[in-house]
């Protein structure tokens, strides 16, 4: 049955209305509600779940249900959702991935993805050349690298890009079974141990390197760890450089460490999938200096760039390596006397399906040029600026938990009683008293919809993380932010 001309209206009116009219400062950010009312509030249009056989419902309570989804989703667009690295999406790429599920096809081959393989070709050559990875010659070269879905999932294929480049064998054979070592800093993120584990390598395989106290991992270090790893007879497989780690945002030295890699022939993967997108700023692009030496490179757009969930490409120095290491020639998809085979990106990666990610990046990025792709970076980077100022100047009311400079802060509020706090003054019962007080604050600004922010531990403490990736959010939505920091914590404290 074809759905009604009125239903499709009454549904696109929705998301349209939500993209061109994101919730304001005013609205709540979040209704925060139990599964149990979640489930009750869908009862009266259509119900979350399925019967044995769920009947057909009506257009109305189709839009009833829909409307219930707006209603108990949290809204990233808001300004005072600064939980993540990532936020409300930039409207056009919201648009730019309807029209790619709207044409409905896979990025597997020429064939059935004309538009999206040239796309994808023009798009990676241009990400690539802000990273300074050598530009393909020419048309016969393979492009830059490959969408992926997400930056953890880039990662797994740049491990198998490692290890095919140290055993290429091990495409026929399978694991020799000789152990090997991946080094990531202890800032980086968890995606380097799930794909230890699912490339059969282990956790013992990760050798988690020390970082200065912003969190950027130690050169002397890792080149200690490397050097430990090999005279207990582990090979080292590669060395995962983050560039923007998840919560303090710090950059690890790639110079110093493409060295160390350079020296003894080690892979050298960096995962810019936060901080990837200072590339796009000439005056914030030095934080990657070294990055051209890297082999491989991870990037996600769906998080500083407003791009919709996902978007992220894995960028290869030398791309001709992905097809022996991915391919296996399936002739029911990649015939070779098809016209443009030799286009056909799907034996370059692991994925047979795959979305055309690159479609709303690509409009994205035609509509704001490269000077609105630099300006929203820079952008996010003023307000968390302005944020750094307030807290300095805030004598001891507020109190930075890492220096920090890109576009992410943690800070502690601190008591009255404790200011100027200094941490290592504090006795156990205060300590655990103050790093109880976020969860607290922000289970209150759940509850009233005011904000979400990020709450975890840095150095043992539990502190405020707010993330300012959405470009909505100026200089007074943050000051708001802080009093209201304050107002809960204030409260709280006491309570
Ligand atoms: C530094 C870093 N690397 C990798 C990832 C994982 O990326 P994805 O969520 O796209 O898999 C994240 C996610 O937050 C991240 O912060």
């Amino acid at each position: 049955m074809r759905p009604s001309e009125e239903l499709l209206r009454a549904l696109v009116d929705r998301v349209s209305g939500h993209v061109l009219r994101p919730p304001a400062t005013t609205d709540p950010v979040i209704r925060y509600a139990t599964p149990a009312t979640i489930a009750d509030a869908f009862a009266a249009s259509v119900g979350l779940s399925f019967a044995a056989n769920e009947a057909a419902h009506s257009d109305d309570a189709l839009v009833a249900a829909t409307d219930e989804v707006f209603r108990w989703s949290v809204h990233t667009s808001h300004p005072s959702f600064v939980n993540q690295n990532f936020a409300g999406p930039d409207p056009i790429g919201v648009l730019g991935d309807w029209i790619g599920a709207a044409l409905n096809t896979t990025g597997a081959t020429y064939e059935v993805a004309p538009v999206f393989t040239l796309m994808e070709r023009a798009v990676l050559d241009k990400l690539a050349s802000l990273a300074g990875f050598p530009s393909p010659a020419g048309d016969a070269d393979p492009p830059a690298g490959m969408f992926c879905p997400g930056g953890s999932v880039g990662l797994l294929f740049a491990l198998q890009l490692a290890r095919y480049r140290l055993d290429p064998d091990i495409i026929d054979r399978g694991s020799d079974g000789r152990p090997v070592a991946v080094f990531v800093s202890e800032s980086g993120h968890y995606s380097t141990k799930k794909a230890a584990v699912l490339l059969g390598l282990g956790l013992d395989a990760v050798v988690t390197v020390p970082t200065d106290a912003d969190g950027a991992m130690r050169p002397d270090a890792l080149a200690a760890e490397i050097a430990t790893a090999s005279a207990a007879g582990r090979r080292p497989l590669a060395v995962i450089a983050t560039a923007g780690t998840t919560v303090t945002c710090a950059f690890d030295p790639l110079v110093a460490i493409a060295e160390i890699c350079a020296d003894d022939d080690i892979w050298l993967h960096v995962d810019g999938a936060y901080g990837g997108s200072a590339l796009f700023s000439p005056t914030q692009r030095r934080r990657l200096d070294g990055l051209e030496r890297a082999d491989s490179f991870v990037w996600d757009l769906h998080k500083m760039m407003g791009m919709t969930q996902q978007c992220s490409v894995l960028l290869v120095r030398e791309p001709s390596r992905l097809e022996p290491c991915f391919a296996t020639r399936a002739d029911y998809l990649f015939q070779p006397d098809k016209r443009n085979a030799e286009l056909d990106p799907g034996d370059r990666t692991f994925q047979c399906g795959r979305r055309v990610d690159v479609m709303k990046l690509w409009l994205t990025w035609k509509a704001h040029g490269d000077a609105g792709f630099a300006a929203r970076v820079d952008h996010a980077i003023e307000v968390a600026d302005h944020v750094r100022a307030r807290i300095a100047a805030s004598d001891g009311h507020f109190a930075p938990v890492v220096a920090g400079d890109f576009t992410n802060i943690c800070l502690l509020w601190v008591p009255p009683e404790l200011r100027p706090l200094t941490l290592g003054d504090l006795d156990d019962h205060t300590r655990s008293r103050l790093h109880a007080l976020g969860p607290r604050v922000k289970i209150r600004m759940q509850d009233e919809g005011t904000a979400l922010m990020g709450v975890q531990p840095v150095h043992g403490i539990n502190c405020f993380r707010l993330l300012f990736m959405n470009p909505r959010v100026e200089r007074a939505d943050a000051d708001s932010l802080l009093d209201l920091i304050d107002r809960y914590a204030t409260r709280e404290w006491v309570s």
